[in-house]
C-alpha cells in the first residue's frame, strides 16, 4: 500500500505540520517513515536508533511496522529502541506496564533482539532512580543517539511524562531521563487501564527534554478533539515548560507533527 499523502501541509516555525484525513492515514505515513529510517540508516551504518512511545495514539503505527515485517519487507535484527516512559513503581508483567505494552504491540511480533528493545525500568531500586535516569541517557549515547523519536502529546501538552512546570526555559531544555510524579491530568486520564484512579501509579520514569531534542528527527503523532488545545499550544503559543509540546519548537531536530483534522483544529487561527 503506497504511504497515504496529508490533505494539508504547512510549517510553523520550521517544523512541518501534516493534517490527514484520518488517524489511520497519519499513522501509516508514521509507519512508512519510521520503516524507512531503518532501512537507510542499517543500510548505510548497520543499525538503527529508534525512540518509542506508548498509549493509545501509535497503535496503529505499530500495527503497519508489523505488517511489514511479516510481509518481508522489513527487519529489524539491527535495530535498538528506547522507549520514553514508564510507570513508576511497576513490574513488566502487570499487563499496565509499558513494557507490556510494547511486547504486546511490537517487540514480540518482530525480528528485534531481546537486549536492544529498552523500556524505563519500573522494578529499578527507589535509592537508584536518579543513577538509574543518567545511565539510560548514556545508553542511548553510546549507541550514537536517536535516529528518530517517535512522540505522542498528552492533553496537558506533556511529552513523554514531562509534565507542565514552572521551570525557566534554559533548566526545561537540559531537563535528563529522571523520576517524576505524574500530574493530576495524566492520572485522570490513565485511570480507564487501571481501574480507577486511585490505581494509577503517582509516578513514572520519563526520558527527559534534552535526550528527546537531541533526536536527528521527531515525528509527533495527535489525535482527536481533546488534543486540539495541546496541539495549537504546542504550536502556536509561548515556548515554554507550562507546555511541554512547545519545547520542540527552539531550532532542533527535524520535527514533524502529523495530525489529523479534529486535533489540527486550534492551527486554523495561525
Ligand atoms: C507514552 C507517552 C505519553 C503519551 C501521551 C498521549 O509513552 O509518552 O506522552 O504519548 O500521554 O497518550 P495517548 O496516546 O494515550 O493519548
Amino acid at each position: 500500500m503506497p504511504a497515504p499523502k496529508p490533505s494539508r501541509s504547512f510549517s510553523i516555525d520550521g517544523a512541518s505540520v501534516l493534517v490527514f484525513d484520518d488517524k489511520i492515514d497519519a499513522c501509516s505515513a508514521a509507519a512508512d517513515r519510521i520503516a524507512a529510517v531503518i532501512r537507510d540508516r542499517v543500510s548505510a551504518s548497520g543499525k538503527a536508533v529508534l525512540g518509542l512511545a506508548t498509549g493509545s495514539t501509535p497503535v496503529p503505527v505499530y500495527d503497519r511496522l508489523v505488517e511489514e515485517h511479516r510481509a518481508g519487507r522489513l527487519s529489524f535484527a539491527g535495530v535498538s529502541t528506547f522507549n520514553l516512559d514508564e510507570y513508576y513503581p511497576i513490574s513488566p508483567l502487570d499487563p499496565q506496564s509499558y513494557r507490556f505494552y510494547m511486547d504486546r504491540h511490537l517487540f514480540s511480533r518482530v525480528d528485534l533482539a531481546p537486549n536492544r528493545s529498552h523500556v524505563p525500568d519500573g522494578t529499578v531500586p527507589e535509592a537508584a532512580l536518579e543513577a538509574y535516569g543518567r545511565a539510560y541517557d548514556g545508553w542511548i549515547e553510546g549507541e550514537g543517539g536517536l535516529d528518530l523519536q517517535l512522540l505522542g502529546l498528552g492533553r496537558n501538552g506533556h511529552i513523554g511524562f514531562n509534565e507542565p512546570t514552572e521551570l525557566d526555559l534554559d533548566r526545561a531544555l537540559a531537563l535528563p531521563t529522571r523520576p517524576v510524579k505524574l500530574h493530576p491530568t495524566t492520572i485522570a486520564d490513565a485511570a480507564k487501564d487501571f481501574g480507577g484512579e486511585e490505581h494509577v501509579p503517582r509516578r513514572a520514569l520519563t526520558m527527559g527534554i534534552a535526550p528527546i531534542r537531541s533526536a536527528r528527527e521527531i515525528l509527533v503523532l495527535a489525535f482527536g478533539p481533546n488534543k486540539a488545545g495541546a496541539v495549537s499550544g504546542s504550536l502556536l503559543g509561548e515556548v515554554s515548560a507550562r507546555v511541554p509540546g512547545s519545547l520542540l519548537r527552539p531550532a532542533g531536530p527535524r520535527v514533524t507533527w502529523m495530525l489529523d483534522p479534529e486535533a489540527a483544529a486550534g492551527l486554523d487561527r495561525r
